[in-house]
């Protein structure tokens, strides 16, 4: 043990002799709580983020007793606190503008409260990233207890990958190759237990780079939410985490330069998703870690992606956790991890991946048969996109990789779904659809809108995939030609915001440029006659938002939560 119990931070709500901890201590007697009990042990915030309107969580209940079960075991002592719970589905205008929001709750309820380390409860999409964000900031030994995806999706003797599917099956009503009914019967099979979305969305692959980051236990990321092995790993992880109190395991010796590179590869090997470029970044600055847009695409370049998941493969989450799940495919991928990474149970990645098998290679593929040998996710830059912007070759079509076509550019998503079916547009697969102001600022918070809709006429014709560009984000269960993420972005003025109908865009992956073919001067006319709109919001949590979110290649976190000044801990007087 490297720290005693009067070393514990607790210790100065509990421990030390004084009117006020004699309140404290008064106060734990009315919750019913014995001193010994508490004092003297590790207090564990559980931060748990169930909410009855997010489906994703809703084993988190259960869940939470079984971590406190473990905590219990090991001689800690636990205390629930809930958190905001992002449900992707649900919250409006954009899930990742409240992704700052419980960073900054999840950093004060440690700071605020007598917490000595930490279990964090999360998974949908950006509970993940926040909840870490805030607990790297607050440095207290933490643990990730992810939701674990849900069983595979049935419906009308199909198996069915979440938001993959329905994108499918909306394109195909649209085009009219399959009918309401069989529409209706997609939306009752299509998420049928608790857990996150298990295709290779933003939920899963975000869940896997904290393994690969070191902050689960060991093979914790693929259990299927209701599988009695998820419950029997939140109780493994209420109990390491009073042992990382005592050996003093914080964040800032598990997450290194190191680690967010094991994470990337991962994320690249798993054919994740496009929002861990946002997510990683902005964890990695919360850790003083040097990760950028450059380094994906550096490593990009050497990672084979090895996961055959949907969208970009064919299988589910299920059925990977079954063919070995993370351990093993990191095992497979051994010669380019950063093995000697430290993670929460005190051993290396290399430690923890050693030995772990393969059970089916048609779910996590040889190294010599990959789905994408490497490139699976490429960083373009040019005048379209200075700070750069990002598309996955890997789910768009192979003859757009290299296209030159005519814009037709929305203003807004509400103009683009007004247009996009009109009869009269003068499109054809060739163009180029480009929608503006839905950046960080512009959606706000980069709606998940990338996958812009192929035009109806065009998909009665077969089409279906085109060149689609935005500053706005896209699901991870999303596929298609969708250069994503454009920086800076149109709503404050960037070059995206310039473009008009007709102007010839360019596109080449593998020289990873993107690039507007207008000549400077005429830009130049654009930028000088651009009046940047109002501001959205003049009070409230939009305002801070608006103030205070970086672009997407920065990670869009809040510049004066990224700052690594110490905060001291509250005087308690
Ligand atoms: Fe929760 Fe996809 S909606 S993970």
């Amino acid at each position: 043990m490297k720290i005693k119990p009067e070393q514990l931070r607790s210790h100065r709500w509990f421990g030390r002799e004084s009117m006020r901890t004699y309140n404290h201590r008064s106060r734990m007697a009315q919750l019913g709580v014995a001193e010994s009990d508490y004092r003297g042990k590790p207090v564990i915030a559980i931060v748990n983020t169930w909410s009855e309107i997010n489906p994703c969580h809703q084993h988190f209940r259960t869940r939470a007793e079984e971590v406190k079960r473990g905590v219990w075991q090991a001689g800690g002592f636990p205390l629930e606190m809930p958190a905001m719970s992002i449900a992707e589905i649900f919250q409006k205008p954009s899930p990742l503008m409240y992704r700052n929001f419980l960073a900054m709750e999840t950093e004060e309820l440690l700071r605020s409260y007598p917490a000595d380390g930490a279990v964090l409860m999360g998974g949908c999409d950006k509970t993940t990233p926040g909840l870490a964000m805030g607990a790297t900031s607050m440095g207290l030994p933490f643990i990730f207890m992810p939701a674990g995806p849900m069983l595979k999706g049935h419906a009308s003797g199909a198996t069915l990958g979440s938001g993959t599917d329905m994108f499918k099956g909306w394109s195909e009503l649209r085009a009219g190759t399959i009918d309401q009914q069989h529409w209706e019967d997609l939306l009752l099979g299509i998420a049928r237990s608790p857990g996150t979305c298990m295709t290779m969305g933003t939920a899963a692959t975000m869940m896997s780079a904290m393994e690969a980051l070191g902050l689960t236990l060991p093979g914790a990321s693929s259990i299927p939410a209701p599988d009695s092995g998820h419950a029997r790993m939140a109780t493994a992880t209420g109990k390491r985490i009073v042992d990382m109190v005592w050996e003093d395991l914080r964040p800032s010796r598990i997450l290194t330069n190191d680690a967010f590179d094991n994470a990337v590869t991962c994320v690249l090997a798993l054919g994740g998703s496009t929002n861990a470029l946002v997510h990683l970044i902005a964890m990695a600055r919360r850790a003083g870690c040097s990760l950028d847009l450059d380094r994906f695409d550096a490593l990009a370049r050497e990672t084979p992606l090895i996961a055959n998941i949907r969208p970009a493969g064919k299988h589910l989450m299920e059925d990977f956790h079954y063919a070995g799940g993370l351990r093993g495919m990191l095992e497979r991928i051994r010669g380019r991890l950063r093995l000697d990474a430290l993670t929460v149970n005190g051993a290396t990645l290399g430690e923890n991946i050693a030995g772990a098998r393969v059970f089916d290679d048609d779910v996590i593929l040889p190294l010599d048969a990959p789905l994408v040998a490497n490139g699976s996710l490429a960083v373009l830059r040019g005048n379209l996109a200075p700070d750069g912007a990002v598309i996955k070759p890997a789910a768009a079509d192979a003859r757009l990789h290299r296209h030159r076509g005519k814009a037709i550019v929305f203003e807004s998503y509400a103009a683009l779904s007004q247009g996009i079916d009109d009869p009269a547009l003068e499109v054809d697969e060739d163009s180029v659809l480009v929608l503006q102001n839905a950046g960080p600022l512009g959606g706000p918070g980069m709606p998940e809108w990338g996958q812009l809709p192929i035009p109806k006429k065009l998909l009665q014709r077969g089409v279906r995939d085109m060149l689609r560009i935005s500053d706005c984000r896209m699901s991870g269960t999303s596929f298609g030609a969708c250069v994503l993420h454009v920086a800076p972005e149109s709503y404050i003025g960037g070059p995206l915001a310039l473009v008009k109908t007709g102007d010839e865009i360019e596109i080449d992956i593998p020289a990873r440029r993107l690039t507007l073919h207008v000549a400077e001067d005429e830009l130049a006319r654009r930028r000088a006659a651009w009046t940047p709109p109002p501001p959205r919001y003049t009070r409230g949590y939009g305002a801070i938002f608006q103030q205070n979110v970086t672009q997407a290649n920065e990670g869009c976190d809040f510049a004066v939560l990224a700052a690594r000044d110490a905060v001291p801990d509250p005087d308690i007087y």
